[in-house]
């Protein structure tokens, strides 16, 4: 019998929470209208996807195929997709929307995968699968956290260069006179908030260990304090204080109850805006309490259209050419193949520092 040219499909499952993924065959998944496939070529973990596998959370049923962030190249489009959009051959960096549409069909941790093109951005030949793919969720969570109407509402990101602006009423001018403090911008989520609120004209203000300063440095902030020195609640309030800078927002990143009752000293006691906009997940974990007069809102996606075409459509492809925004934190490539996604989620659940765990595929 003559051999089939007919590629498979081969994933990650999960059998129940807490087992070791099992590598096997999976449906070849076919593309919905407004869907693409994507053969993967890397995977980044996220500490959602090491606690998914560990807990079994929001999980429909077993065996069952999750994981956010993905790389590879488009090897089909859906019907309703325009070819000055994305089309077959495309390299991309991608977000799985698996748990919103409860399909393992479109769960990341899988060579062939289906997804929406809301969360698909094409990606410069100059970057890497394995650094791109750094970059999908942390730049969701990142948005949705800072220019939400329900969050910071902060003026969009621009690319110059490239010539990507922000549409009437959603830039404005003058943001260097104010200040955005990014808490735990040495995360996934931090790095892509430091580089987006730069990218929308703000001074920014990090927090990171003093190993990560320099990654902060390079995701463009402006100074950097050690969130593990007693005084850091001080020490950056003076600085944006001795600048005159008026307070945009804090977005925190890390939304540990430490951590946000730090956010919500700096916000209480800086000019502006007292707001705290946490990357705790809208409707599954509450934010504490804050400081009197301080207001405090959880992250989820990004809800507005607009604004979701804005960054995954226009900026980031322009600003990943133009360097104006970079694959941070770096790539910590631990195995290749999905065999390794086991060891990739136990060190992910283990606590990362100023990096991003990948899994190469090819
Ligand atoms: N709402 C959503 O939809 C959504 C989506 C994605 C992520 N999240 C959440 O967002 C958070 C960040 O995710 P991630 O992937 O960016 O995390 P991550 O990269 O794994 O975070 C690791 C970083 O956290 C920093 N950190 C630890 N404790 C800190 C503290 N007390 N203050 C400041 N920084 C601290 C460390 O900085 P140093 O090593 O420099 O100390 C380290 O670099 C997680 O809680 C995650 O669950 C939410």
């Amino acid at each position: 019998m003559a051999a089939s040219n007919q590629p498979t499909n081969t994933a990650a499952w999960l059998d129940e929470a807490g087992a070791s993924f099992s590598i096997r065959e999976a449906p070849m998944p076919e593309p919905g209208p407004d869907e693409v496939i994507i053969k993967t070529a890397a995977l980044a973990v996220n500490p959602v996807d090491a606690a998914r596998q560990a807990l079994g959370f929001l999980i429909q049923s077993y065996p069952w195929i999750f994981g956010c962030d993905g790389a590879g190249v488009i090897t089909a489009v859906g019907s309703d997709i325009r070819e000055n959009d994305l089309k077959v051959g495309d390299r991309v960096i991608a977000l799985s929307d698996e748990w919103s549409v409860h399909k393992p069909s479109h769960g990341m941790y899988q060579r062939y995968v289906a997804v929406s093109t809301k969360y698909t951005c094409k990606i410069p030949d100059a970057v890497s699968f394995e650094d791109g793919v750094v970059l999908p969720l942390g730049i969701l969570t990142a948005t949705s956290m800072m220019f939400e109407k329900d969050n910071l509402e902060l003026s969009w990101p621009v690319d110059e260069e490239k010539g990507v602006t922000a549409p009437m009423g959603k830039g404005k001018p003058g943001t260097e006179k104010e200040v955005v403090v990014i808490w735990g911008g040495s995360s996934s989520v931090g790095a892509c908030a430091v580089q987006l609120a730069k990218a929308a004209g703000y001074k920014v203000v990090g927090t990171a260990r003093k190993v990560n300063f320099g990654l902060l440095e390079e995701c463009g902030a402006d100074a950097t304090f050690d969130h593990t020195d007693e005084d850091v609640v001080d020490k950056l309030c003076k600085w944006v204080e001795e600048r005159g800078l008026k307070l945009a927002g804090v977005a925190a990143a890390i939304s540990s109850d430490d951590a946000l009752s730090k956010c919500g000293l700096i916000a209480q006691r800086l000019d502006g805006m007292k707001w705290v906009s946490t990357s705790r997940a809208k409707g599954i974990s509450p934010v504490p309490e804050m400081p009197e007069g301080v207001q405090a809102s959880n992250a989820l996606g990004i809800e507005e259209p607009e604004l979701q075409e804005h960054i995954f459509k226009k900026w980031m492809s322009a600003a990943l050419e133009s360097r104006q925004l970079k694959c941070k934190p770096n790539a910590n490539i631990v195995g290749t193949g999905l065999g390794s996604l086991d060891e990739a989620c136990a060190l992910m659940r283990k606590g990362v520092s100023g990096q991003k765990i990948v899994v190469k595929l090819e």
